[in-house]
């Protein structure tokens, strides 16, 4: 993702040029970039509390006919769950990741054809794909259901004509 990598390059910038002051001690020049990536990196449950979010919007973007915001979302789910791959190599669950992959290119091929059933089904798979790895992966109780309200009361999922 974007800012995040802004924020880790300027993050690395900082650290590199305080390193040798003691005061800086969250960081030292012995920290490989793997224990820097470790120790700053987003957790997954965080990672996964900003894919609830996109998951959320892109349900309100495709009923409302809203194409260019579907892609948008749906672009920014496939984003979060890389960049889980990338950064939680410590968490073997990250491995079940392209289970999501059919659902995602389903929901890319509605967007295409600018076709609410199918995004609909396509959306269906998505969710239940979530669900899967949570019970795969003892996080049965992390339900995810197809929302019944906007998740936010600040943007409007309409089409503006
Ligand atoms: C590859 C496996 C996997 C997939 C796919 C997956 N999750 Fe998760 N999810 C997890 C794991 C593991 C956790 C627990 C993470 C933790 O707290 O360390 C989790 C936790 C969560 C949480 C709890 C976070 C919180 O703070 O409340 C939410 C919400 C969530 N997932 C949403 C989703 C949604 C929505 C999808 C589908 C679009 C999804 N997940 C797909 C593995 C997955």
């Amino acid at each position: 993702m974007k800012p995040y990598s802004l924020f880790f390059t300027v993050f690395l910038f900082i650290s590199c040029s305080h390193a040798s002051t003691k005061k800086d001690e969250a960081i030292s020049n012995n920290d490989s970039l793997n224990t820097i990536m470790e120790k700053y990196a987003p957790g997954l449950g965080e990672i996964m509390g900003g894919i609830q979010m996109h998951h959320a919007k892109l349900w309100y973007a495709g009923i409302n006919d809203n194409w260019k915001l579907a892609q948008y979302e749906i672009d920014e789910l496939k984003e979060r769950f890389e960049q889980a791959r990338m950064v939680e190599t410590s968490r073997p669950e990250v491995k079940m990741i392209p289970m999501m992959y059919p659902a995602i290119d389903s929901i890319n091929a509605a967007i295409g054809h600018k076709n609410l059933i199918q995004f609909k089904s396509g959306f269906q798979l998505l969710t239940a794909s979530c669900n899967s790895c949570h019970s795969a992966n003892n996080f049965e109780f992390n339900i995810i259901t197809i929302p019944t309200a906007p998740p936010v009361s600040n943007q409007d999922f309409k089409v503006r004509r």
